[in-house]
């Protein structure tokens, strides 16, 4: 397996992605086995639509609504590219 130039050293494929810890190393890798959804697919979804929650992540792109047992994983993701800036929660008196 040739591995992609462009990753950094600390997240260079290791050929399992099952298993890889590196989020964001692999844009082929199934975040979401059930619905077959890659990471490139979340990556996307979070950065262009601004998702925050794992809810958000599920209606977008459909990931995380069979089992649910990458919700950890989507959360991952989303620590990772969701948007640090945040607006208030409720303004709302
Ligand atoms: S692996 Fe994502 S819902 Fe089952």
């Amino acid at each position: 397996m040739d591995l992609p130039s462009t990753l950094p050293e600390t997240t260079a494929c290791t050929g399992t992605c099952a298993t890889c810890p590196a989020v964001g190393s692999c844009p082929t890798r199934l975040v979401c086995r059930c619905l077959q959804v890659t990471e490139e697919t979340v990556i996307s979804a979070i950065v262009s639509l601004g998702l925050r929650t794992v809810n958000q992540v599920r209606q977008a792109t459909a990931a995380g609504t069979g089992c649910n047992c990458c919700h950890r994983e989507i959360a991952a993701y989303l620590s990772v590219y969701a948007s640090s800036s945040s607006p208030a929660i409720c303004s709302a008196k």
